[in-house]
């Protein structure tokens, strides 16, 4: 199969149609999101949802999140309660995921035979106007094979899927970098399963109780069950072994030096640390208070390492709060829990 890769703005209407038409037919669509890239399928359509499932090598038990045009539109297709309205108002259309339980409409390949269905209203133009065209919702897991960083360009998208679907819409890089906040709902409870750019801090603001799922920042022990099926699986994984270095016991520019002269390594330095280095293979990822920026080059920096063959990378440990916690839950994640420095040995 031939993979188009056209570029759009929300004002190609030829193209957003054709895509729309590609999406209502059955295939397959990379579409870009304010998060990651996604690979988007009707997700009222049960074989062309598990079509998603063989084009990314995605396990049969991770389900897909459905996408939706206004935060409304999930009454077609999840039993829905007051909170998520609260929420809706607050932070939709945006890099928010809800997990309440589903509406028969919803085939079980979408989610993986749970009784629940994960929904979320992307605020990027180009996805919301697609939903809207297409008429149905968008079921869409992240557009890259799995095991791979999720896509935040559609080049991105291209390495993983040519010749697998047959169109990509190429809207440029995507503005938070990282996936989306998944959380599921009660009546009056919120429990996050996945650290995006909606903050614990910020849905607290909303719900007062609110717990934040062990396997974020945790390994799972042996046995222990996942709440959601994608936190089980070795993710965001680059190739090359990625240490964190928690920079309040190691040196992180003098002992990321020693390593370059043995070692095929990357290192990802903050921006202020540049000037310090001579000719390290550097990869900056920001400044070090601007975690926005951070998160923005995060997945295309592993991707990058990757693409020049590094064996090593080496990184600062993150923070765990606001929205660091995102980056904190995908580097541990990608880095087999590899920690340099203090407790950590
Ligand atoms: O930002 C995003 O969320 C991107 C863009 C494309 O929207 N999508 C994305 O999808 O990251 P995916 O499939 O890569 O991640 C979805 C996560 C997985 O960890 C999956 O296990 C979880 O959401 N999930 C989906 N439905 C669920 C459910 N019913 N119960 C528990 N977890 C669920
Ligand atoms: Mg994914």
């Amino acid at each position: 199969m031939k993979t188009e890769v056209l570029e759009v703005t929300e004002k190609s209407d030829n193209i957003l149609m054709r895509a729309a038409e590609l999406i209502r037919g059955g295939a397959l669509v990379g579409i870009p999101t304010e998060t990651v890239y996604g690979l988007g399928a009707n997700a009222l359509d049960g074989e062309a949802c598990l079509n998603i499932f063989k084009a990314k090598g995605r396990p049969a038990d991770n389900p897909l999140i459905v996408h939706i045009a206004r935060a409304e539109d999930a009454e077609s297709i999840a039993y829905t309660n007051e909170l998520y309205y609260k929420l809706a108002d607050r932070f939709m259309p945006g890099p928010l995921t809800v997990i309440m339980p589903k509406k028969d409409i919803i085939p079980d390949s979408v989610t993986a035979g749970l009784d629940s269905v994960a929904v979320r209203c992307p605020e990027h133009k180009i996805a919301n106007k697609l939903i809207k065209l297409s008429g149905v919702p968008i079921a869409a897991p992240s557009a890259n094979r799995s095991g791979m960083p999720s896509p935040t360009t559609a080049q991105h998208v291209y390495k993983d899927m040519d010749g697998i679907i047959p169109m990509i819409l190429d809207g440029g890089a995507c503005e938070v970098g990282v996936e989306s906040t998944v959380i599921s709902i009660t009546d009056n409870s919120i429990t996050v399963l996945r650290p995006g750019r909606v903050t614990v801090e910020m849905l607290s603001e909303v719900c007062d109780n609110i717990s934040v799922s062990s396997a974020v920042t945790e390994e799972l022990k042996p046995g222990e069950k996942a709440l959601s099926p994608g936190m089980k699986y070795k993710h965001y994984a680059p190739k090359a072994d990625l240490y964190l270095i928690d920079d309040r016991y190691i040196d992180f520019v003098s002992f990321t030096k020693e390593k370059h002269k043995t070692e095929k390594c990357v290192i990802m330095c903050y921006d202020e640390e540049k000037e310090q280095y001579e000719n390290e293979t550097l990869m900056p990822v920001g400044g070090k208070n601007d975690v926005k920026e951070q998160t923005k080059r995060l997945f295309n920096i592993l991707r990058s390492a990757d693409d020049m063959g590094a064996e090593k990378i080496y990184a600062h440990l993150p923070d765990k709060t606001g929205e660091a916690l995102a980056i904190y839950n995908r580097m541990i994640r990608a880095c087999a829990h590899r920690i340099l420095g203090g407790e950590n040995g």
